[in-house]
């Protein structure tokens, strides 16, 4: 897999001459967008990468509705349709549900073509794009099937951030944080800094750094069979918190503040089992209280989160299992936690 990062010069003209090699030489493009990167970000990448300018395009709605296996047979449809061999490229245009998608579809056709992810959100840009996991919900339940099927390509462009509010950004703010918490306590300790002054703009070399720390990760272990699961830190209790903000009612929380509140969490749990200094909870709880208003959840709310935590793909032999920090940069897998410990954690967080 070849990654574009963000440098001084525009990832997208790296990107038209990557397409323009040898390797794209019969390729044929097809672009996968959703309403949003129709209109605000395939117009920049058509003027930018002249090699996509004949490509064909396919559209889905906005939003986790299009990670849905009829949508995904659509797709194959009209790939057959249009005679897409196997030198099909699919370039998948959006945020981390049009890369769940395209991915998805790329792996299935004709047992599987090439793709190329554009990710136009900054958790795309840090996480979702990067790594090859690809997925679909299942009857409302999330990304329940999937395969592993690695990008020939990730060209990240911080540009199309301009395109997003600013609450969309935040979403990728908080993955930022848990990735420097257990990949890098200095980058970690520069962006809650930043943060704290109100500083909102994240830096391009950030996004780079924090995109080549996953790509590292997913180099040990691809298949997420082990070390790769401490990118997991905060979203057990992560996902359970977002699907029961939805279930609720209340206003429900997007996926990055969900996590967010979750790496909370997993940091009161990590003092009290593995002796992380609290000095870390503390600064942690300071930024995160800055960007997201927490929840004061009640003991019925536990009874709620704790239903979906018990359905985590991660857990095993019955028992509830998280990752943990150790100390910064040293997170620790597959900790069993019982459920007084989980409901100690919800109700004081805030
Ligand atoms: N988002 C976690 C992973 O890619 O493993």
């Amino acid at each position: 897999m070849k990654t574009i990062l963000p440098s001084r010069t525009s990832s997208l003209a790296r990107l038209n001459r990557v397409l323009s090699g040898k390797a794209f030489d019969n390729a044929r493009f097809f672009i996968l967008v959703d309403e949003n990167t129709y209109n605000h970000c395939l117009p920049r990448l058509i003027a930018s990468v002249e090699r996509l300018q004949e490509s064909e395009f396919l559209e889905v709605p906005v939003g986790e509705e299009c990670k849905d296996i009829a949508i995904a047979s659509q797709l194959w449809q009209t790939l057959l349709d249009s005679n897409a061999d196997r030198n099909t490229v699919l370039v998948n245009l959006g945020g981390g549900c049009i890369t769940d998608l395209g991915g998805f579809v790329a792996a299935g056709y004709k047992r599987g073509v090439r793709h190329i992810n554009i990710p136009t959100t900054l958790i795309g840009m840090v996480d979702a794009a990067i790594g090859g996991k690809t997925a679909l919900n299942l009857n409302g339940s999330k990304n329940q099937v999937g395969f592993f099927h690695q990008p020939a390509t990730v060209c990240i462009e911080p540009a199309f951030l301009d395109t997003l509010p600013d609450s969309e950004v935040l979403n990728g703010v908080f993955e930022m944080l848990k990735t420097f918490l257990i990949g890098d306590p200095v980058l970690y300790g520069r962006l809650c800094q930043m943060l704290l002054n109100g500083t909102f703009e994240i830096l391009h070399d950030m996004i780079a750094s924090c995109a080549e720390i996953k790509i590292a990760i997913v180099k040990q272990d691809p298949r997420d069979l082990g070390t790769r699961r401490i990118l997991n830190l905060g979203h057990t209790f992560g996902h359970a918190i977002e699907a029961y903000s939805h279930q609720n009612n209340q206003k429900p929380l997007a996926h990055g503040q969900a996590v967010g509140i979750g790496i909370l969490c997993a940091l009161y749990l990590s003092v009290r089992k593995l002796g992380l200094d609290p000095a870390i909870l503390d600064r942690y709880r300071t930024v995160t209280t800055k960007l997201v208003s927490l929840p004061h959840y009640t003991l019925r709310d536990t009874k709620g989160i704790l239903s979906y935590m018990r359905q985590d793909k991660k857990n095993a032999g019955g028992e509830i299992r998280c990752v943990l920090l150790q100390e910064q940069g040293a997170p620790v897998i597959d900790l069993a936690v019982d459920e007084n410990e989980i409901r100690d954690a919800l109700l004081k967080i805030s």
